[in-house]
């Protein structure tokens, strides 16, 4: 048996401004339990962490959103929140917030660590003020035209429709998004972090891990290539963990700052639970633990970059050794997004259907190196036609057969035939081969290769034909049965990392009265079912799904989204009339799509190669969130020819493609009715 070692595995504190759904889940809290689960059945010493965000502008603007306080929008959603993820067996050791004072004088002294060590660097700043509400206006409480793209209603630190990144500073006419008055310009002290410092560290550590995944390595790279530079660390705002310097009045620690160090209060939270004060020290300093940092694509910077230079600048902790981080996951073709209208929320869900079909769907469509997609019509189909048909019916037919022929009495096991012998042999194997994919973080690879083992031996239970071997060769019967049960029970404790409920469950039905979670992994492949032994009360370990209930979740969410365009339509009014002059003015093409790539650091830009049938125009559009690249390489759209250029991310653009102003299920792009000639004019 190998060494057990010590891991520490963090899960993304998700913002505690909204539910929870099966988009978080797929991205960072799922794969983590997997991982988690496995370790614990390693008997390797893990703890496993999370909890909610609960500072920065995005809590606020939901306490604007729904006329409430900012406590009582992240009491609400943490404690909702937290339900969520232990309903769907989310089994971390502790589920922390950042609003704790535990969290807040952590953050406080590793500010100070930093700024002792003069590490910070001070710098006046010129930022927007609002007189009318007596508040520096950071990030998105300023609203104004984007500079880049001239497009309203660009956010003070992004621009939504072209994707570039905006200091409030630059926005033409701001706006105070609270009151709507013209803020000015007023000069603030804040301190910077000097993230350009540690960038050749930063690359080094980067390019230690061989076993990164490649797109977080991509991501590193993009930055890298840029340039790191200083990060403001401080914030004007009163809503956050104090910045612990007396005459800094009126200013908080950056959230994304104090967030990532929230993993290390809820750790010495955790250890004051066990009565053991120094506990933490063990998982972020000891170099002999293994920390894992579970997230989001959304969250790589902050985890690959900025958390592991403050880390370093620090000194004295553990730096992540992984950070699998998964891509999005899409919801029937579209996004999943937290405006209530395309997202299936966890607290909607677990009480409706089984938490291990979700489980099990959700793992087998993990958007592991790419976006993936769930349909609740494949939702249904993976329940009925995988988990009931395939795992379920093995279970039954063996259980059922053991019922019938032999009084639920566990047959014993003679000489094995050669299939017999195959079959154990493949059995004996599983084990190892899902613990391989599972350590290397390929959780549909754990997933699939357990399927497919369960699809042999019902290939295995055919073949050998049991309902006819009873009558003419019974030790034959009583080895297929004994096997079968045998795979059964190795398989119960290999899939438990997945389905953690039917596991258990599937364990007790087959006669054991011990905790499946006390297995041993390294053990499993020796696992013995105890002939003689009788098996407890049959039960159907999964149900299917009528096709009503999918239905009705289409429905409902087709109706969700067609609420969204009423409202979207409605908010929207004519503009003023212009005259048939002013119209042609615009000259509108045919264009054919040439090619059409992400532009990377950029999550809604594209790049496309256009022809217009007289010449070649690269366009830059903001539709990356909405479309796939590739699936509309050969399509004809409608461009603006005489647009004047623009330069988006470093790039021409030389045109404009026409789209809906809507995203998700409400962005189409414009086509034409039939393929016509590019290069055609529009009237
Ligand atoms: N709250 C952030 C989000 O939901 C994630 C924060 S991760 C942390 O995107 F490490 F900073 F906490
Ligand atoms: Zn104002």
């Amino acid at each position: 048996m190998t060494k057990s070692s010590r891991h520490i595995v963090t899960a993304a504190l998700p913002y505690a401004n909204g539910p929870i759904h099966l988009g978080h889940m797929a991205g960072a809290y799922l794969p983590s339990d997997i991982y988690v689960r496995y370790n614990r059945l390693k008997k390797e010493d893990i703890i496993f962490i999370s909890g909610s965000d609960e500072h920065g502008v995005a809590i606020t603007i939901a306490a604007l959103k729904e006329k409430t306080t900012p406590k009582a929008i992240v009491d609400n959603y943490h404690e909702r929140n937290k339900k969520a993820f232990s309903k769907f067996g989310i089994s971390f050791d502790i589920y922390s917030r950042t609003s704790n004072p535990i969290h807040h004088k952590t953050s406080q002294d590793f500010f100070l660590e930093l700024y002792k060590k003069g590490i910070l660097v001070e710098k006046n700043d010129k930022q927007l003020y609002c007189k009318n509400d007596k508040m520096f206006l950071s990030d998105r409480y300023v609203e104004g035209t984007c500079p880049k793209c001239k497009s309203e209603g660009a956010k003070g630190d992004q621009c939504e429709n072209c994707g570039s990144w905006l200091n409030p500073l630059e926005l033409i006419l701001p706006k105070c998004k609270l009151c709507g008055n013209n803020p000015i310009i007023k000069s603030t002290k804040h301190y910077y972090f000097p993230l350009g410092k540690y960038q050749s560290e930063l690359e080094k550590y980067a390019h230690s891990n061989k076993n990164w995944k490649s797109n977080v390595l991509n991501y590193c790279e993009g930055w890298f290539k840029e340039k790191l530079s200083d990060r403001a660390v401080t914030r004007d705002l009163t809503w956050g963990v104090k910045v612990p310097i007396d005459e800094e009045v009126g200013k908080v620690l950056y959230v994304w700052f104090e967030a990532v160090l929230g993993y290390i209060s809820a750790t010495k939270e955790f250890g004051e639970l066990k009565n053991d004060s120094s506990l933490w020290k063990k998982y972020w300093q000891d170099p002999s633990t293994t920390y894992t940092a579970f997230i989001g694509k959304d969250n790589i910077v902050f985890h690959a970059i900025v958390f592991p230079a403050m880390l370093i600048a620090h000194g004295n902790y553990l730096l992540p050794k992984n950070i699998p981080a998964n891509e999005f996951l899409n919801l029937e073709g579209g996004k999943f997004s937290k405006s209530r209208h395309n997202a299936i929320y966890v607290e909607d869900v677990i009480e409706k259907y089984s938490i291990d079909a979700l489980r099990y769907t959700l793992t087998s469509i993990l958007p592991e190196n790419k976006d993936s997609d769930f349909y609740w019509k494949d939702f249904q189909a993976r329940t009925n036609n995988e988990l009931a048909d395939i795992y379920g019916n093995f279970i039954n037919r063996t259980t059922t057969f053991i019922q019938k022929n032999f009084n639920g009495i566990i047959p014993s096991i003679g000489k094995l035939s050669s299939s017999d012998i195959e079959f154990q042999t493949s059995m004996m194997k599983l084990p190892k081969k899902v613990g391989n994919h599972i350590e290397q973080f390929h959780f549909r690879d754990a997933n699939n290769e357990i399927i497919d083992f369960v699809r042999i031996g019902n290939k295995y239970f055919n073949d050998s034909a049991p309902w006819k071997s009873i009558s003419t060769d019974k030790e034959k019967c009583q080895n297929t049965l004994h096997l079968c049960l045998n795979a059964i029970k190795i398989i119960a404790v290999v899939f438990s990392p997945i389905l953690p409920n039917s596991s258990a469950k599937i364990w007790k039905m087959i006669g054991n009265s011990t905790n499946i979670e006390n297995e041993n992994w390294e053990n499993i492949c020796n696992l013995k079912v105890e002939e003689g032994k009788k098996l407890n009360e049959i039960q159907i370990p999964f149900s299917k799904i009528e096709d009503e209930m999918i239905e009705k979740e289409i429905q409902n969410l087709e109706k969700q989204n067609t609420e969204v365009v009423n409202n979207t339509v409605e908010l929207m009014a004519i503009k003023p009339t212009i005259t048939l002059e002013e119209f042609q003015k615009i000259d509108l093409r045919v264009a054919t799509v040439l090619s059409c790539e992400p532009i990377p650091k950029s999550k809604k830009l594209v790049k496309l190669e256009v022809s217009i049938g007289i010449e070649k125009r690269q366009v830059i559009a903001g539709i990356a969130q909405e479309v796939d690249p590739a699936s509309i390489i050969g399509k004809q759209v409608v461009i603006i020819a005489n647009l004047q250029p623009v330069t988006l991310m470093g790039l021409e653009s030389q045109g404009m493609v026409l789209a809906t102003s809507g995203s998700n299920d409400t962005f189409a792009l414009l086509s034409l009715s039939k393929d016509v000639p590019a290069g055609l004019h529009i009237k």
